[in-house]
């Protein structure tokens, strides 16, 4: 493929500095106006491209993969998650993906400790409380939360976005636990102080704060099912800011409602951007429109992970960022 020649569609505004650099290197089409594509838009940009860059909000399902021209090679993604690409269909079809792992890691775990932070401490319910004139002056029993420092913290995930939310949360004191696929090499374990629980079971009956930090695949769908959120004890605070859909977001609603489960802090949801009526007027909720990722430094490093896989593989080679979908 030459770079000339390499077609680029874009399916959503991507920093100003990434589009610019893009069109010095490639024919493309962006999307300024920011619309998500419909369907027929998706079929008609997989029909022309060379190159796709799509984002989290663009299914790319094997319907859609079906109706691509011969001169789609690669999927560009322009996000670390690819579970909205049918993988193994593009496999079949011999179209390469790509993500941009790593750049999103501290970020998001940024946000992932500000959840375990805000929902404890009801930072958002107290300044609800202030902006509506609520408040009346210090009080001793007024706003009390739970105490961090000392709490006991289950990663389940332990990734590169697991082991910088571990790093962060031994700082503040707590101590952790992880459930993994695979037992972290001991000089990591050691060095986060880390407990490593085989039985995901028995790791959530023990917690008090919960934190998802794996991917969503078809073996992580609903991994925190109704049964395994029942095991969690009253106290406990589960934080998601990974996928939406690792978390049975009704059972899990149910659980609030009924004070089984202390609270959550969400950033990702099963249906976005739909989020459930009944969590929206739950105080002890804290609901974020799934930012993890989104600073500037990220967005515009994600953008140059995204050029430089299209441009490596442009140049024949494999790209840097290549999913392999039996990795997932
Ligand atoms: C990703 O890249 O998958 C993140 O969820 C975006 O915030």
């Amino acid at each position: 493929m030459s770079n000339a020649k390499t077609r680029v569609v874009v399916t959503r505004k991507l920093p100003d500095a990434i589009e610019t650099r893009m069109m010095e290197l490639f024919d493309v089409e962006l999307n300024l106006e920011d619309t998500p594509f419909s369907k027929a838009q998706m079929i008609e940009a997989v029909k022309k491209a060379d190159v796709l860059v799509p984002t989290l909000t663009d299914k790319i399902d094997a319907g859609i993969l079906a109706r691509s021209g011969k001169n789609l090679r690669l999927i560009a993604n322009y996000g670390a998650g690819v579970d909205h690409i049918d993988l193994a269909s593009a496999r079949q079809r011999g179209i390469s993906v790509t993500n941009t792992p790593d750049v999103l890691t501290e970020d998001t775990a940024d946000m992932t400790m500000a959840l375990i932070l805000a929902v404890p401490r009801r930072l958002s319910e107290g300044e609800r409380n202030l902006r509506a004139g609520k408040w009346t002056g210090w009080a001793p029993t007024w706003m009390q939360g739970h105490r961090i420092y000392g709490k006991r913290l289950g990663i389940i995930g332990m990734g590169r976005i697991g082991q910088a939310v571990a790093r962060r949360a031994k700082g503040f004191g707590l101590s952790i636990h992880y459930h993994n696929r695979k037992r972290l090499h001991k000089d990591i374990e050691n060095d986060l102080e880390a407990t490593y629980w085989e039985s995901l079971d028995q790791m959530l009956a023990r917690m008090d704060f919960i934190s998802v930090n794996c991917p969503h695949t078809p073996a992580t769908y609903h991994l925190l099912s109704a049964r395994r959120l029942k095991l969690l004890q009253p106290h406990a605070v589960l934080v998601n800011t990974a996928r939406g859909e690792v978390i049975d977001e009704n059972a899990l609603t149910r659980m609030l409602a009924a004070g089984d489960i202390a609270g959550a802090g969400l950033d990702v949801f099963e249906n976005e951007p739909a989020v459930n009526p009944k969590l929206l007027a739950m105080e002890n909720v804290v609901l974020l429109p799934h930012m993890g990722s989104a600073t500037f430094e990220g967005r515009i490093d994600m953008g140059e992970k995204v050029l430089v896989n299209i441009k490596t593989f442009s140049d024949g080679h494999t790209p840097p960022d290549r999913v392999l979908s039996d990795s997932f």
